[in-house]
């Protein structure tokens, strides 16, 4: 465990083989206490599989996870999570025939238990708010929009109020104001909640704006970090990756 002060969660020579196939190999990332992370990479690259790793739902074939100081390695989802580290499904979090209070509710259930069960209300509404949901309430999240339902599972992930909130492909199928609305509740949610952010995307444009540092992955190493700016100009980066998304 490095005794950085200001991080967070880091991971060491994490590996995860399926069979014969390496998807996550050797990986060594830090993730810093209040910042945005960005973890890109071309499909296949290992992605959604080191979600998997930090946050219990895989585990690792060898390495290990460290959370705020704590060895996490092979714990289950259940202690990451009460940890304090949440994160969401690529392909959605959410229960469909649900109203968006009562899927919001089932984020708030593990983190508010006992005799704090009667802020529970409160903590849909407030996090309801946070995320432009007040209207929606008592909608059935199926009947909603793609990108309303977007937020949605941001919102459920959000209502234990993690320290890290892992989101993977959180932007998929927005349109451009979607985005925008979005990143402007990452912006407010790092900012006023000191909720530090991983973020798997491959919305380039919106990486490269709300990203402090991001790192690269491919063929399930890590193939470069640094920041946008540093990560937009490496020349690895471009021909594996970049090179295919204008946005960048
Ligand atoms: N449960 C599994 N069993 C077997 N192979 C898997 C499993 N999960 C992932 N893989 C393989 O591991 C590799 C990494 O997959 P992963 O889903 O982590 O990529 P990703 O970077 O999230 O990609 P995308 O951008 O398409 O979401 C892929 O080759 C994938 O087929
Ligand atoms: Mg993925």
């Amino acid at each position: 465990m490095a005794n950085t002060e200001n991080v967070l969660a880091e991971t060491r020579s994490l590996t995860r083989r399926f069979g014969g196939l390496i998807a996550v190999s050797g990986l060594s990332i830090d993730i810093r206490k209040g910042e945005i992370l960005g973890l890109i990479g071309p499909n296949g690259a290992g992605k959604s599989t080191t979600f998997n790793l930090i946050s219990g739902f895989c585990k690792p074939s060898s390495g290990s996870l460290f959370f705020d100081g704590e060895d996490m390695t092979g714990k289950s989802p259940v202690k990451i999570s009460r940890g304090g580290l949440v994160r969401t499904f690529q392909h959605g979090s959410l229960m469909r025939s649900m109203t968006v209070r009562d899927n919001i509710l089932i984020g708030a259930i593990g983190a508010l238990k006992g005799s704090r069960r009667n802020e529970r209300p409160t903590r849909v509404n407030e996090t309801a708010a946070i995320l432009g949901l007040t209207p929606y309430l008592d909608e059935v999240a199926a009947n909603l929009p793609h990108g309303i339902q977007r937020l949605v599972s941001i919102a459920i992930a959000f209502a234990p109020r993690p320290r890290l909130l892992c989101l993977d492909e959180p932007l998929t199928g927005l349109n451009q104001t979607e985005v925008g609305t979005t990143l402007e509740v990452f912006a407010r949610i790092r900012r006023d909640f000191d909720c530090t952010i991983l973020l798997v995307e491959h919305n380039m444009k919106a990486v490269m704006k709300i990203c402090d540092r991001i790192v690269v992955l491919h063929h399930g190493q890590m193939l470069a970090t640094g920041t946008p700016q540093e990560v937009r100009e490496n020349e690895s980066v471009v021909s594996a990756y970049l090179g295919k998304h204008h946005g960048a």
